[in-house]
């Protein structure tokens, strides 16, 4: 009865998600993606519907179930996505992109399977919308805006910038040159850092339980009281 028990915090609050990589053709046969797993945005779906929201999940390629009580749709490209995220947006309350967004995509998809033939070949990216800053650019003072940040090094001034830039509320870093944080792992270490400057240092920890300690800290800076 442990999901029951939970305190309906979130009741009434309408919280998009964002989750897992996207996906961009290359020709009817080949792709560019990512490693991201989808887990984090799935526990993240999750802990909110535990917590009484009306959960949105915009999903790019994982194999995760849906979690209970959450309206998954699934996506492939970042375009995709975008649209997705954006229909829902003008009325929500609570959007996080816990989703590893191809940056580029490919400039001209082959309608035909591509066919081998030089030694080496080039094919053509072009940048895709960042659909965070997108929604940064449009949110309202009452919306709550999360953005995640996967580094390598300068983890913590890399995802202050990101914060700025974007204009978000929060956002988690993680350092994923680490093997327990980041991809297809059940675990993080996250950096939890908010508009006001505070910086929270997690410790080692489930994927499920950063879910809960993300809520804790969205709901603390919105002055939501169970
Ligand atoms: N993001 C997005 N749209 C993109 C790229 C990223 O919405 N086209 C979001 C991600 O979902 C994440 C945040 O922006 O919440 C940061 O993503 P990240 O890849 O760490 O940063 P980028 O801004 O893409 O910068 P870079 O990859 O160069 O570090
Ligand atoms: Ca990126």
């Amino acid at each position: 009865f442990a999901k029951m028990d939970k305190k309906q915090s979130l009741a009434g609050k309408k919280v998009i998600v964002s989750a897992a990589g996207t996906r961009e053709p290359i020709d009817p046969v080949r792709y560019i993606s990512n490693r991201s797993s989808g887990k984090m945005g799935y526990a993240i779906a999750e802990e909110a519907a535990q917590r009484g929201a009306d959960v949105v999940l915009v999903s790019g390629i994982t194999n995760l179930p849906a979690p209970e009580n959450v309206k998954v749709i699934k996506v492939e490209s970042a375009r995709d996505m975008q649209s997705n995220i954006e229909q829902y947006f003008p009325d929500s309350d609570i959007t996080i992109m816990a989703a590893a967004v191809s940056d580029y995509r490919v400039k001209e998809v082959a309608e035909q399977k591509i066919k081998k033939s030089d030694e080496v070949m080039t094919i053509e990216l072009v940048k895709n919308p960042d659909i965070l800053k997108g929604l940064g650019e449009k949110k309202t003072d009452k919306q709550f805006l999360v953005g995640f940040a996967a580094e390598t090094q300068n983890v913590l001034e890399y995802a202050q910038g990101k914060l700025q830039r974007k204009n978000l509320d929060m956002i988690v870093a993680n350092d994923v040159s680490q093997a327990q944080a980041g991809f297809n792992v059940d675990t993080n270490i996250a950096k939890i850092i908010t508009r006001d400057g505070q910086i929270k240092q997690a410790p080692l920890m489930k994927k499920t339980e950063l879910a809960q300690l993300i809520f804790d800290i969205i709901e603390e800076k919105m002055n939501i009281k169970a």
